[in-house]
Order: C-alpha cells, then sequence, then structure tokens
C-alpha cells in the first residue's frame, strides 16, 4: 500500500510570533521565509494580515516573492479580515485563507457570548467569503478538543459543504492528551460526511508539553496535516516543536509509514535561524537542534558510539543538517578552511565578502583560541547586520570602569551623520546602563529598555556575548542586537543598532506612505 502524504503548516511567522516579548520586522519575517522554502514546508503561514499594517506587508511580500510552499494568513470569521488575507495572499504562486472560529461552549457563551446556531453561520459564511476569493480555504474551530463532539462534527460538515478544502483541529489550550487525539480523529473521520475529501490537520499547543506526542497520535489516526513552529515557539508553552515532530516521523517510518516533502537537512539551520532572530535561546538538552542532542558525556556511550553510533543515536546529525567539526578553526585557520566551515553552515559568499569575513574572523581569533560554528554564525549575523541594517551612528569605541565600590561610567565615541565624530560620557546604575546613557546623550534621544537578553554563544570563559534588547519609544518597540567577546561592548552594540532602526522609523514617518496598507 501507498504511504500516506503528511502535510506540514509552519506557524512560526504567526502562531509563533504570538510568544510573549517576539515581534519580528518584516525583512526578518522575509528571511524566516526564505529558510522555511529551503526547509520545503508545504504551507507558510506569513501572518495574520488583519492584525496589522506591518503584519500585511510582511504577508504580501512573502506571497509576492517566495515559490514553492503554498502562503496562508490567517483571518478571524469577519469579512474585513477575509478581505485583508485575500489582499495580501493574492499576488502567490499558491495561495490559502485561514478562517478560524470557536467552538467549544466556553468560548462561544463566555468570550463571544453568542449561540451555537449563529456561530455555525459565522463559519459558514466566512469560509463561503473566503472560498469567493480562493479555491484553498482553512477552517479551524478553535479549542476543538474542548468542544462537544456532535456540535463539531457538524460544524466540520457544513464548512466543508461551504468550501473548506483543510479543516484544522486546534487543541488551543494544551488540554488534550494522547489517547484523546486518537479518539477524536478517528471519531471525527467516522462521523463527518465529506472528511475524506478533505486535509484534516491538527494544531497543538503544549500547556501540559504533550504537543509533539498528540500531533503524532493524530498522525496515527488518520490526519494528513500538521501544524507547529520552529523550536516550539508561540503562544504561554507554546506550538508543537515542527522539527520534533517531523524527525519522529523520519526516525520512526517503521511505524508511521508517510511520506514528506521536507529537507531535513534543514532543519538546525531553520532552528538557529529563528532562535537568532526571535531572540529565544534553545534548550542545551532540546529535542532535534539543542546543543547537546548528538553529545555524548559518558564513558560508556563515548564507546558504544565509536565502535558504531547507532548504539546510542536513533537518527544521525547530518540528517538534521549538524554540521561536522573535524576542522578546528583558530588563528593559524587560511580562508580556504573558512570558506568550506562556513559552506557546511549554509553560506554561499563572494570572494570580496569572504575577504571582510575573513578579517573579522581574525580579529576574533585573537582573543578567542578556538572558534565555534556558533562563533560564526554570530559573526556572519554581524556581517549581515551591518550591511543591511540603517546606520545613522556607528560606534567606534566604548571604554567603561565598573566595580562594587565604583560609580559605573561609561564613554562612547560614536560616527555620526557626515562621518562627524562624537564622544561623551555617562554615569549608570551599571556599566550596560552607563553605556546607554553616555550613547543617549550622543545621539540626543531617550529610550526606555523594555527587554534584556544575554547568550552565551559557545561555553567557556572566552565565548561571545549575543545581546538583544528591545527598547520602547513613543509606544513603539525596537529590536537591536549585537555580539562581542565583552558582553557589554555587544550591549552597547545593540542598544546602539535598535536606537538606528528607531531613528530610521522617524525619518520614515515623515514620508507619506505610498498606498501600501489596505483600506
Ligand atoms: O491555537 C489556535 O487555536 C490557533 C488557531 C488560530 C488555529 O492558533
Ligand atoms: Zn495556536
Amino acid at each position: 500500500m501507498a504511504n500516506k502524504k503528511v502535510l506540514f503548516l509552519d506557524t512560526t511567522l504567526r502562531d509563533g510570533e504570538q510568544s510573549a516579548g517576539i515581534g519580528m520586522t518584516g525583512d526578518e519575517k522575509f528571511e524566516i521565509a526564505k529558510q522555511l522554502q529551503r526547509m520545503k514546508v508545504d504551507i507558510i503561514e506569513a501572518g495574520f494580515a488583519a492584525s496589522s499594517p506591518g503584519d500585511f506587508e510582511a504577508v504580501t511580500k512573502i506571497a509576492k516573492e517566495i515559490e514553492g510552499p503554498t502562503i496562508c494568513s490567517l483571518a478571524r470569521a469577519h469579512p474585513n479580515d477575509v478581505d485583508q488575507a485575500w489582499q495580501a495572499i493574492q499576488h502567490a504562486e499558491k495561495r490559502r485563507i485561514h478562517v478560524f472560529l470557536s467552538s467549544s461552549d466556553i468560548h462561544v457563551l463566555h468570550q463571544l457570548r453568542k449561540d451555537r446556531e449563529e456561530v455555525m453561520g459565522m463559519a459558514v459564511s466566512m469560509v463561503e467569503r473566503a472560498k469567493g476569493y480562493c479555491s484553498d480555504v482553512e477552517f479551524s474551530p478553535m479549542d476543538a478538543t474542548r468542544t462537544v463532539p456532535e456540535y463539531l462534527y457538524r460544524m466540520l460538515e457544513e464548512v466543508i459543504k461551504a468550501g473548506a478544502t483543510t479543516v484544522n483541529i486546534a487543541d488551543t489550550v494544551g488540554y488534550a492528551i494522547p489517547s484523546d487525539f486518537t479518539r477524536l480523529i478517528k471519531d471525527i473521520k467516522a462521523n463527518v460526511r465529506g472528511i475524506d475529501n478533505v486535509n484534516l490537520s491538527v494544531h497543538c499547543h503544549n500547556d501540559l508539553g504533550l504537543s509533539v506526542s498528540n500531533s503524532l497520535a493524530a498522525v496515527e489516526a488518520g490526519a494528513n496535516q500538521v501544524e507547529g513552529c520552529i523550536n516550539g515557539i508561540g503562544e504561554r508553552a507554546g506550538n508543537a516543536s515542527i522539527e520534533e515532530i517531523i524527525m519522529a516521523l523520519d526516525t520512526r517510518q517503521d511505524l508511521f509509514r508517510v511520506d514528506m516533502g521536507i529537507d531535513t537537512t534543514q532543519l538546525y539551520p531553520t532552528s538557529r535561524l529563528v532562535s537568532r532572530i526571535t531572540g529565544m535561546a534553545v534548550q542545551a538538552n532540546k529535542a532535534v537542534v539543542g546543543e547537546n542532542a548528538f553529545r555524548h558525556a559518558s564513558g560508556i556511550h563515548q564507546d558504544g558510539v565509536l565502535k558504531d553510533r547507532s548504539t546510542y543515536e536513533v537518527m544521525q546529525p547530518e540528517r538534521v543538517g549538524v554540521p561536522g567539526n573535524s576542522l578546528v578553526l583558530g588563528k593559524l585557520s587560511g580562508r580556504a578552511g573558512l570558506q568550506a566551515r562556513l559552506e557546511s553552515l549554509g553560506y554561499t559568499l563572494e570572494r570580496d565578502d569572504l575577504n571582510k569575513v575573513f578579517e573579522s574572523f581574525k580579529d576574533l581569533a585573537d582573543k578567542k583560541r578556538e572558534i565555534s560554528d556558533r562563533d560564526l554564525e554570530i559573526l556572519m549575523d554581524e556581517e549581515k547586520r551591518e550591511a543591511s541594517e540603517p546606520i545613522t551612528y556607528s560606534l567606534e569605541h566604548v571604554q567603561f570602569t565598573s566595580g562594587d565600590h565604583d560609580i559605573p561610567t561609561a564613554t562612547v565615541r560614536l560616527i555620526g551623520p557626515d562621518q562627524t565624530v562624537i564622544t561623551d560620557a555617562s554615569t549608570g546604575n551599571g556599566p550596560v546602563d552607563a553605556v546607554c546613557n553616555a550613547i543617549e546623550r550622543v545621539v540626543g534621544c531617550q529610550c526606555r529598555l523594555v527587554d534584556f537578553n544575554v547568550q552565551s554563544v559557545t561555553e567557556g570563559i572566552d565565548s561571545m556575548g549575543s545581546v538583544t534588547m528591545r527598547v520602547e519609544s513613543s509606544g513603539k518597540i525596537y529590536t537591536g542586537r549585537g555580539a562581542d567577546t565583552d558582553i557589554i561592548v555587544a550591549s552597547g552594540k545593540a542598544y546602539l543598532s535598535a536606537v538606528n532602526r528607531m531613528l530610521a522609523a522617524d525619518e520614515d514617518a515623515d514620508i507619506p506612505a505610498a498606498g501600501t496598507t489596505p483600506d
């Protein structure tokens, strides 16, 4: 018998962005979408077009420029949402509108304050409206796993009649356990007329840590589409980790017997990219993409792996794109060694770019004995950030003093507009605060720091620190990033990068927008 094909809808750019503290720019979303294209996901949920003009633009750009995957926008069961979803995705090669509406009594009676029949009518009419635009329509009954089964079956049947081509069973609050999912999917298949003519999807949240197990139970019971996010990011405890579901299906082909179109070797690069852009660290012991996922510490395990990797590895690191580490990079390494390693990490560089990166690499190698893959990723990020970010001011020099008896003081030298060199100093309640205050004095702005995240890129005392800062000014949030072996310097770079973004946004606000937002 032929294998069943399982489709993957990645919602990192929509549900993933609903993680507390995450805000991605349109360019960052586009970069992730390009990587999801390389990973060959079937459907990219690019955003929620009606939620903000920024999201509308981000979905539109992805729809216009990303070929291969279907591009989807979420829409509430409101006419305006459906219309805006269509406007944003209409230029895509393959496009989908995803309409959702609550179905559980808890939501219908207490949140929507409507009755079941009224909600049923809204679901049907909004699926019909979406279908008027687009042949590919997904409908999600929100909080499906806490919905009275008979009502859920009827709702699914009605939206299928109205034209839905995918119905998505959402465990919105992460309440279900795997046996619930097995039963629910089987019951839906047995009780909903027309279900075999559409895709049956699952969308699991991780409140009880069961989202991946629930998704797998659903596939075993007959679902043929799975939704999830890279690194399991998302609302509250997150969505199902899409990379974990993919590798479970891949590794246990003996059990699941499914076909997938995914390029599994892109999982690790995608995980790294999402972690870098969102500033959300991947825990070291995270399955599939964690730092320790393929490291063997105990002597017995090392002995086994040296003799035969299958003794203690259920999948090979290469299968998920974790690069091999046979070559140690350091200050004696040459351009060719650097280029080879960068290529294995998915970077292809022109000669001039390679020369530029090589210079930064040598600077770093003077400060660190060994340069790891993570260091290289950060180096590349910094190069890219400097090349792509709006730069009104650049940081030339930072100096600070601090200690338990001293008043933290910092001096910064910035190069500003027209190459003017400006130096100023300030105190603060810590060295980072002093550096930020000194930058504010030079630029003449005032921002409020709302989030400050420092990640050590590798272990060891000489590790690079990667800093993400979010600052608030006039009610808007700007994100900045910076990396250095010195975390105070990295913080100064991150702060200035956020300030430069704020200055660029202020400049744009002076120019009337050229009709890019919907009516
Ligand atoms: O969790 C949820 O219910 C959702 C829907 C919009 C599918 O994200
Ligand atoms: Zn969700």
